[in-house]
């Protein structure tokens, strides 16, 4: 819940201004609802995609206040944040809602980031695999084995995002290779080329090392994607 109109002009303006002419990776900017339009129309004829950081898991009708995956679509989006910590611990997301979140996306036509990962509590009592294993496999459980590399997972370990802790690159790498296997139990090639990205604290100063771990492919950035001078440093990182 950050931005403004004035602010994400700018913040988009610097950041188009300051991208490579080739850009070598997938860049994508994930907007709060109201400002969706207004991206849009900046990132328009650039080579950065638009996202949404929430849908609803209904298709349309009596839902007021929710917005569905075909609104969004509607608005330019290709790409929907789906069941990010915050959603889950803030709004009573379950494994089952983001699975049908998922659903609604992909029908849509749009192509689901799917947020998985433990708390502290969770980590430091050996539960991490379990947790992120069940959050995955409500999404797997729902979705047909043609669609699941449309999937991009993000694993964003709950103590490190907005925190400044950033899981070392081997922790998540570790994580990151347990999901990847997972994928592999349903599916062995969409295993290879689903995208497992990570979150969490990322920023210049750790995003080459994260990146260059085998199964890392690339970041949900929060916090360091609001200065476009870190955000371009990012990118940079990731091509
Ligand atoms: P952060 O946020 O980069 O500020 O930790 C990540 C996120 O919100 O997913």
């Amino acid at each position: 819940m950050n931005g403004s109109i004035s602010k994400n002009r700018s913040l988009l303006t610097e950041v188009i201004s300051g991208l490579p002419s080739n850009l070598g990776c997938d860049v994508l900017v994930c907007a709060p609802a109201p400002y969706l339009l207004q991206c849009e129309g900046i990132l328009n004829g650039t080579a950065i995609q638009l996202g949404a950081q929430d849908v609803s898991m209904h298709s349309n009708g009596a839902y007021t206040g929710e917005i569905s995956a075909t609104m969004l679509s509607d608005c330019g989006c290709a790409y929907v944040i789906i069941g990010h910590s915050e959603r889950r611990a803030y709004h009573s997301e379950t494994d089952v809602i983001v699975a049908q979140k998922v659903l609604k996306v992909l029908e849509a036509g749009l192509t689901p980031i799917v947020c998985v990962g433990e708390t502290l509590e969770q980590r430091e009592t050996g539960q991490t695999n379990m947790i992120v294993a069940a959050q995955l496999q409500a999404v797997l459980d729902v979705v047909d084995i043609d669609r699941l590399d449309k999937l991009v997972i993000a694993y964003e370990p709950v103590w490190a995002i907005g925190t400044g802790k950033t899981a070392t690159p081997q922790m998540a790498q570790d994580v990151h290779e347990f999901l990847r296997g997972q994928i592999a139990l349903n599916d062995e090639m969409v295993s290879r080329k689903v995208r497992i990205i990570y979150g969490g604290s990322m920023k210049p100063e750790n995003a080459g090392e994260l990146l260059a771990m085998k199964d890392i492919d690339g970041g949900l950035i929060g916090g360091a994607a609001l200065m476009s001078v870190d955000f371009l440093k990012i990118i940079a990182a990731a091509r």
